[in-house]
């Protein structure tokens, strides 16, 4: 019996070194059934041509993919049986954005700046996932994002590291709790380590090659959030950092992430990631790509077998020291232990749990409010929101009816499960109104299209719903262009011009999952919704902001584009030479586009609500900050419009000198406040050093010297409180 981790060591000694390097080993779920079927003897697996022989399917330290109470149930009993030190199996499984409630995708949530609201959107996916049986969640995902044409950019919270960091720091206390081996609480994992967000030209799996002054600045805030939360594991990255696989990367495992910041939990590859550094041309073969794990501090190879194959001879010849593999092995059995597994290897397996809690209602509720929340209104000529009496409307385009709305990395949740933007509208417009829907809009004919241009015409609003198929983002989907599906565009182009623009009653709600380019829209069409995926309670969460039932007030937390040729396009960038220093009538030298702005179509932090905020009276309350002190900003805000709503207040510091070029302004508090019409608040930030400060060489230092404050409600819409002059003494 394991009691204690000194027992952890006992069995450790006990066991042999195959036994201790298949604890090293992840298998994929795809090949589960093989336990069943173990008579027919070695089986080899239905993805590439890797063997799994009996012996590694009744060692191996965990399995990926399993999904269900039922099924987890039945191969932890057979597991056992034939396990000879009964060590139990541990699951793991990619819990992102909900495991049968699906939240909407990270970017979205990542929109509301409403960290209860995601906290708790961790907690319910816990829940719903640890009474499947699930151990291990491989989330959050902290990959700091720029680029648009990344797939990935939808599973991120998208280019701020303070919003960044706050995010993970929520998402990791939701899954654990105050400990992740309770009841309803599930181990996080923090991916992937590290700047996997920062892939050349937005390709995924690309190189990415960036100084330490950047990446500690930028890229490592979130993971590190996530660690402070103690946070049970961390996964590699596919890339390659400066040259070297980060999975083999000993600067950043085992310089940084032990020594420095004292990670005492578990490291994980990512899927195949060891394998692949043969393909980087970076370890000569398996063997020289297992060492090089090892010895970088990878604990679990997840899917390739390059340890398997590799690791008993690379001991037996002394280039690797057993004592390498009984650390990893002591880190994976004390998750284990951690997570209650050796006292009860059946814990988790509740079926009832699942009846009870999938899709819940109160799991739903949660769901929908932080969907709604999510959405980001980027245009609105005062068409919405629409009258709660409104007597007809006519939805268009491919998600007017379609359960697709759950996004990427939802592989549990189900389309029939989600309610859609027609059922959405239909529960909550009255009875009588009449509700056309058109979901067929490519290739029309003109008499199809001029059916739908006359309902159009006599309905009192059209809501386009369109945007990415699903499958246009998450992994491996990156897109060289970030326009709307082309069909989609021609429909619509063609529809505006059959419409006076006095006639024009067209609402555009995007489904899709990465920031795309909207200018001709946002000219031509008087509202822009930007919904994201928003999950199971999509539909219902659209026709609350849509029929005003919730006043948006999501912020976007990525740029978007004029143009994919902006791209990398974020605010926070470094200042440059030009136009700083350039006399008038010079400007064509400046560092600009001739045909676009620099700056965002949508910026960082921008996002419209039903009623205004006036920005009142922001200033500092002194201009000085000595080492040690604080320093307030204070203002207030009026709702000057007519409902309720709530804003999210942005403080953002420019550093107008230092040893380094240091951004154009930085993020560094927000508040979410809610007013009703006509009320006031006053808002105080405190400004302390530490927001004052940044990494060089090697350190966090503060620099004395001016710095200016902003208050305001995005990256672009700011007011200019004072500047701050901060000295040591
Ligand atoms: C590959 C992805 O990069 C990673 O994020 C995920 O957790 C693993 N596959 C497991 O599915």
């Amino acid at each position: 019996m394991i009691n204690n981790k000194k027992d952890i060591q006992k069995l450790i000694d006990s066991m042999t070194l195959e036994e201790k390097i298949a604890q090293m080993y992840q298998l994929p779920g795809q090949v589960y059934d093989f336990y069943s079927d173990r008579e027919s003897g070695p089986v080899t697996g239905p993805e590439g041509l890797r063997e799994y022989t009996q012996d590694l399917l009744f060692n191996v330290g965990s399995v990926l993919n399993i999904t269900e109470a039922s099924t987890a149930r039945k191969i932890q009993k057979e597991y056992l049986e034939q396990n000879r030190l009964e060590i139990p199996l541990m699951f793991m499984f990619d819990i992102i954005h909900g495991h049968k409630t699906i939240f909407p995708i990270p970017l979205g949530a990542a929109c509301s700046w409403n960290m209860n609201m995601i906290e708790e959107s961790a907690r319910v996916a816990a829940r719903e996932g640890s009474v499947s049986g699930i151990n291990v969640t491989f989330s959050p995902m902290a990959d700091l994002v720029r680029d648009a044409r990344w797939g990935r950019v939808m599973e991120s919270p998208g280019e701020d590291p303070l919003l960044n960091a706050r995010i993970s720091a929520a998402l990791v206390r939701g899954y654990q709790g105050s400990d992740p081996g309770a009841k309803h609480n599930l181990a996080a994992c923090v991916k992937h380590f590290a700047a996997y967000g920062a892939a050349e030209a937005g390709r995924d799996y690309n190189t990415v090659d960036m100084s330490e002054y950047r990446l500690f600045n930028y890229y490592l805030q979130g993971y590190k959030a996530a660690l402070d939360e103690g946070v049970k594991m961390v996964m590699t990255s596919f890339n390659t950092l400066n040259g070297v696989p980060a999975t083999a990367n000993k600067d950043l495992f085992c310089d940084l992430l032990r020594d420095k910041w004292d990670f005492q939990g578990t490291v994980i590859s990512d899927w195949d990631a060891v394998s692949e550094m043969v393909y980087h041309g970076y370890s000569s073969d398996g063997s020289e790509a297992a060492r090089q794990a090892v010895e970088a501090g990878v604990d679990i190879e997840m899917v390739s077998q390059e340890y398997v194959n590799n690791l008993t001879e690379l001991i037996e010849e002394g280039v690797i020291k057993e004592n390498k593999v009984d650390q990893a092995v002591e880190r994976i059995l004390n998750l284990k232990y951690e997570l209650g597994l050796f006292a009860d290897p059946f814990k988790f397996f509740d079926e009832q749990g699942e009846e009870k809690y999938h899709l819940c209602e109160e799991h739903r509720k949660k769901a929908r409010r932080l969907a709604a929340e999510s959405m980001v209104l980027l245009e609105n000529n005062g068409i919405l929101p629409l009258e709660n009496n409104i007597s007809s409307v006519t939805v268009v385009g491919p998600f007017a009816d379609s359960g697709e709305i759950l996004g990427e990395w939802s592989a549990v949740g189900r389309a029939e499960d989600t309610v859609t933007l027609k059922e959405g509208l239909k529960n909550q417009l009255s009875s009588k109104a009449e509700l056309h829907v058109f979901s067929k809009i490519a290739d029309l004919n003109k008499t199809q299209f001029g059916e739908i241009v006359s309902r159009v015409k006599e309905s009192e609003a059209t809501v386009l719903a369109v945007g990415e198929p699903q499958n246009w983002s998450g992994e491996a989907n990156s897109r060289g262009r970030i326009t709307l599906p082309e069909k989609q565009d021609r429909f619509i182009r063609r529809l505006v011009s059959a419409l006076d623009e006095q006639e024009s009653n067209l609402v555009m709600v995007l489904f899709n999952g990465r920031p795309l380019e909207l200018e001709w829209y946002s000219e031509n069409i008087p509202a822009l919704l930007e919904a994201w995926y928003p999950g199971t309670e999509g539909g219902n969460a659209v026709a609350d902001i849509l029929l005003g039932r919730v006043n948006p007030s999501g912020k976007l937390t990525m740029s978007f584009p004029y143009s994919v040729g902006q791209m990398p396009l974020y605010y926070n960038r470094y200042s440059t030479g030009r136009p700083r220093g350039y006399e008038p009538g010079e400007e064509h030298y400046y560092s600009r586009y001739i045909d676009m702005p620099n700056e965002a179509l949508y910026p960082f932090g921008y996002g419209l609500s039903y009623t205004t905020f006036d920005y009142q009276n922001f200033a500092l309350e002194k201009n000085e900050l000595t080492a040690g002190e604080e320093a307030r900003v204070t203002g207030e805000i009026l709702n000057s419009g007519d409902c309720k709503g709530q804003e999210t207040v942005q403080l953002y510091i420019q550093d107008f000198e230092g040893s380094r070029v240091r951004p154009l302004k930085e993020l560094k508090d927000y508040q979410k406040i809610e007013l009703a019409a006509g009320e006031r608040a006053e808002i105080s930030f405190c400004i302390t050093e530490e927001m004052l400060s940044y990494y060089c060489e090697g350190k966090y230092i503060v620099e004395e010297g001016e710095f200016a404050v902003f208050v305001g409600s995005s990256a672009h819409d700011l007011n200019e409180c004072g500047t701050l002059y901060y000295k040591k003494s």
